[in-house]
């Protein structure tokens, strides 16, 4: 099948590539790009050839969320494979990391090849990840070996923390040695107790026990000293405090190799959101103040974080309803992040598209080891289509994610993915009335 794409605005910071142009997909790859002529084209209507306007919409190589929790096996009422897939395809994304915390805990390579066996039967790629500890129980390693040689590209207890420093260390000294990141789910449980909500004047005055900030950035520390002693790649996922990122920039300037990754919600929503107790505000790490949101923000414009991840992490109507206490943490992420990065980010002058392909796509490929191929001819056809006029509002309900839980529902947004193309086939395609998932 060949696709002609006209009319679109590339964005490629790696690229030499011109500000508007047409693009033929032909066998799964990019054939050709070319400055846009709207005089006519020879290649427009030529038989077998689809052609789409894309009337200056942008174009971005498909999106790589490396921060996903699609829950298969074990708990596919929250999500499947294919449900977090068609989700992710709604989003823009067209390659996704998934998080160990399912049941059983992917610390072990059959679990590892149940999951690529699933990953196989939807069309964006899944790269699955493993855990650091056996059961993410945080006591004994898990098969790091194996595991590797199962493929995959990161190790991390997502969800739960490593409390235990000797355990953490040993796990940095295996991961090393076959080369994988660690990436760390910092939070000190002790210190969390069993707080619902980031401590301070909202969780006062609403009345939920708190977490402190000091509770992530303790063991961030931690992880920093332990990377600086073992000399492993540390990733910090879902970093939220302002004092976290002085760290990890610390740490960065004296050579530890630490990368780190922010959440649209942690970039764009504080604490302030939980009033009226919403459980769609309920997140691990809690939403945070308005003295982190800027720092992450402006962190963003300084290339001082290195990606953008969305944690989504879905869980059912059930496990989120009740009072905000007992509510599960954890909302969908990847349908809306993109559009809110979009709204809340772009439009604001805060971030621009060329930083948002980096960290979206260059960066998380670098720290995962993926293949990175970008907008030029020859590449595979991972592609996303933004249309930056257009308006919708977020409406759970519409969700391809089983979990119907997102701060944003109800949002006005303008700019929203259009076209998600994958091998050059499109998976997803919301240019007529309804979304539609094309696989
Ligand atoms: O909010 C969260 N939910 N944060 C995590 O770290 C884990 C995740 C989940 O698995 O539900």
């Amino acid at each position: 099948m060949r696709i002609l794409l006209k009319n679109c605005r590339p964005v490629d910071p790696e690229m030499e590539i011109p500000e508007r142009a047409d693009l033929l997909l032909e066998d799964g790859r990019i054939s050709q790009m070319k400055t846009t002529d709207n005089q006519g084209d020879s290649s427009a209507g030529s038989a077998g050839i689809e052609t789409l306007d894309l009337k200056g919409a942008y174009l971005l190589p498909g999106l790589i969320d490396m921060h996903a929790h699609f829950r298969e096996p074990g708990y596919e009422e929250r999500e499947t494979i294919r449900t977090g897939s068609e989700a992710a395809a709604a989003g823009g994304f067209t390659t996704v990391a998934v998080m160990p915390n399912t049941r059983p805990v992917a610390d072990n390579p059959a679990t590892i090849e149940l999951i690529k066996a699933r990953a196989a039967e939807v069309p964006i790629d899944i790269t699955p990840l493993g855990s650091i500890t056996k059961g993410s129980a945080g006591s004994e390693l898990a098969e790091i070996g194996f595991l590797s040689q199962a493929g995959v590209r990161g190790l991390t207890d997502d969800g739960q923390p490593v409390m235990n420093s000797e355990v953490m260390r040993r796990a940095m000294e295996y991961a090393s040695d076959f080369e994988l990141p660690i990436i760390s789910h910092c939070e000190d449980l002790k210190l969390a107790a069993e707080g619902v909500m980031h401590e301070g004047y909202y969780s006062s005055i609403l009345g939920l026990k708190p977490i402190p900030a000091a509770a992530e950035e303790i063991m961030i520390a931690r992880d920093i000293a332990l990377a600086e002693l073992t000399g492993a790649r540390l990733h910090i996922a879902h970093l939220s405090t302002f004092r976290g990122l002085e760290m990890v920039l610390q740490a960065r300037a004296k050579g530890i190799k630490v990368t780190a990754e922010v959440t649209p919600h942690h970039l764009t929503l504080t604490d302030r959101e939980v009033l009226g107790y919403d459980t769609a505000t309920k997140v691990n790490p809690p939403l945070r103040g308005q003295q982190d949101l800027k720092a992450l923000q402006q962190a963003l414009s300084q290339d001082e974080i290195d990606v953008i991840a969305t944690d989504h992490a879905p869980h059912t109507v059930e496990e989120k309803m009740g009072t905000f206490d007992s509510a599960a943490f954890g909302i969908s992420g990847l349908e809306t992040a993109l559009a809110v990065l979009h709204q809340e980010l772009i439009l604001t002058d805060k971030l621009d598209w060329k930083r948002l392909v980096r960290l979206m796509y260059y960066n998380p490929a670098k720290i995962l080891g993926l293949e990175a191929q970008g907008l030029r001819t020859g590449a595979r056809a991972d592609l996303t289509v933004f249309d930056p006029d257009k308006n919708w509002q977020v409406d759970t309900d519409k969700f391809k994610s089983l979990g119907r839980h997102s701060p944003y529902n109800g949002w006005e947004l303008t700019g929203k993915v259009l076209i998600t193309i994958k091998d050059g086939r499109i998976i997803y395609d919301d240019r007529g009335d309804q979304a539609e998932i094309l696989y």
